[in-house]
């Protein structure tokens, strides 16, 4: 145990499982005694996204927010564990430059199984066309080339994608 702080940033597809795995692995955090920090998309788009769209230059600004936000708390010891689609690589990067001691988790889930779980109602929408630039269905997703962890989640328990979180940040020394 030490007191390092991280970005621990998730970039998959909508539904293949960011935020259910970074509120299980938060828990798992705080139960070792560390400072954790949660930086939804979804949430973040309600405050301090508010008013930005899915262009690709709303999601860069969108994911260039919450990278910063990220950096203040990895500064203060917390691991900042973010949960936003982040579909390009390049900001991606940008914001692993700009942080340091950052983890890139790709949640892999094929698109097929994404669609087939629609917790949220959008694909279908997506597919019928009443949403725009949907990622995946019709805008991009640039996978990471190099993340750190990657969890796949139409394969894997939820317990053992966690593992594999926590075993990552344990090899990189931050838990
Ligand atoms: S990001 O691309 O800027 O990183 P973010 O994770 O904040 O995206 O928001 C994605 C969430 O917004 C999705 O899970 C979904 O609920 C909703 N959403 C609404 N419209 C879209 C869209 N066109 N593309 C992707 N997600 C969308």
């Amino acid at each position: 145990m030490n007191d390092r702080g991280c970005t621990l940033w998730f970039t998959g597809l909508s539904g293949a499982g960011k935020s259910t795995l970074a509120q299980l692995v938060a828990e798992e955090l705080r139960k070792m005694g560390k400072k954790v920090e949660i930086l939804d998309g979804d949430e973040v788009r309600q405050n301090l996204s508010k008013g930005l769209g899915f262009s690709k230059e709303d999601r860069d600004t969108n994911v260039k927010r919450i990278g910063y936000v990220a950096k203040l708390l990895a500064r203060n010891g917390i691991i900042a564990i973010t949960a936003a689609i982040s579909p390009y690589r390049e900001v991606r990067d940008y914001v692993r430059q700009q942080n340091g001691d950052f983890v890139e988790v790709f949640v892999k889930c094929p698109l097929e199984v994404c669609i087939e779980r629609d917790v949220k109602g959008l694909y279908k929408k997506a597919l019928a066309g009443e949403i725009k630039q949907f990622t995946g269905i019709s805008d991009t997703y640039e996978e990471p080339l190099n993340p750190e962890i990657v969890v796949n989640t139409a394969e894997e328990t939820k317990e053992e994608s966690v593992q594999k979180i926590l075993n990552g940040l344990k090899d990189l020394n931050y838990i």
